[in-house]
């Protein structure tokens, strides 16, 4: 919507920069970018994510250098007193927030069975803390969008942590939807042109040989533009090649990693 503000935390991430490289072709909009660190002119700001193709200061760069209103912060989104400074300032400067699009996450590879508390708090917080907060700070938002992933309907092995996080992603939003303000999980399958969180450029370059099992950033985008505008429910799920296809890849990613645990 022209003259709109929209949050994205997880801002500076893969999927995150691209959103905002949409929501900057609509005019007068702001965008308000959150992560835990700031671009710093080097690779992406999570070590692993986007190794070697995501670049977010120079992608903030180009952003700002297009004319959109980009404001930028570092915060936690599981730290809600920070977390409200921050929303409080981008209110200030901006006056209203439209919508909130949820992608703040990180994902630990740990089998359940040795994943110890603490760095499973770390998958789980920003995605439930973080949501809390950013429900109860953003009232006037028309949408809250929650990035889920497809991994929760079909299972993937050593990922347990993260499937509980965007699990509560998808209760959430079963159960704070309202007609008048939307509340969405989406459950991706793997956004393959981004090289975010979901894979390494190795393996996503596999994925892309696979029948359909990605989506290109113009369909995901597209996707969440329909999701926003026809309200189908407040779960959707997002797999190109359909839902079989997706447990017939989660079967045979658990096989290989099986046998690589057995090897170990
Ligand atoms: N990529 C995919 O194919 C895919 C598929 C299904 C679902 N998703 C979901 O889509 C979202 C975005 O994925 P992505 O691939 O863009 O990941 P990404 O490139 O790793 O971006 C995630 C961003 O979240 C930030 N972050 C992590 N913890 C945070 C916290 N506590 N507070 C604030 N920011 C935090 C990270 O930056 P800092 O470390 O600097 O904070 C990072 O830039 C995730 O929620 C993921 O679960 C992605």
């Amino acid at each position: 919507m022209p003259g709109g503000t929209y949050v994205i935390t997880g801002g500076f991430g893969a999927i995150g920069l691209a959103l905002a490289r949409r929501i900057a072709e609509v005019p007068d909009t702001s965008i308000v970018l959150i992560g835990r660190n700031l671009p710093d002119g080097g690779g992406a700001p999570d070590g692993a994510a986007g190794a070697g193709r995501h670049r977010p200061a120079e992608e903030l760069a180009r952003l700002r250098a297009s004319g959109a209103k980009v404001l930028a912060f570092a915060c936690d989104v599981a730290d809600r007193p920070l977390l409200a400074e921050v929303i409080g300032k981008a209110r200030a400067e901006t006056g209203r927030i439209d919508g909130v699009l949820h992608l703040a996450g990180v994902v630990d590879d740990t089998r359940l069975h040795l994943l110890a508390p603490e760095p499973a708090g770390r998958v789980l917080a920003p995605k439930t803390g973080g949501t809390l907060a950013l429900d109860e700070l953003c009232p006037d938002a028309r949408f809250l969008v929650l990035f889920s992933s497809v991994q929760n309907l079909s299972g993937a092995y050593g990922h347990g942590a993260y499937i509980a996080a965007n699990r509560f992603l998808d209760s959430y939003a079963a159960a704070a939807d309202t007609a008048a303000r939307q509340v969405v999980a989406i459950n991706w399958t793997l956004w393959g042109e981004v090289f975010g969180m979901a894979a390494p450029p190795a393996e996503t370059e596999a994925a892309r040989g696979a029948v359909r099992g990605w989506l290109a950033t113009a369909e995901g985008i597209a996707a969440l533009e329909r999701i926003l505008v026809h309200r189908p429910g407040p779960q959707v799920a997002v797999c190109p090649d359909g839902y079989e296809a997706q447990l017939h890849r989660a079967g045979s990613r658990a096989a290989a990693a099986r046998e690589r645990a057995a090897r170990t």
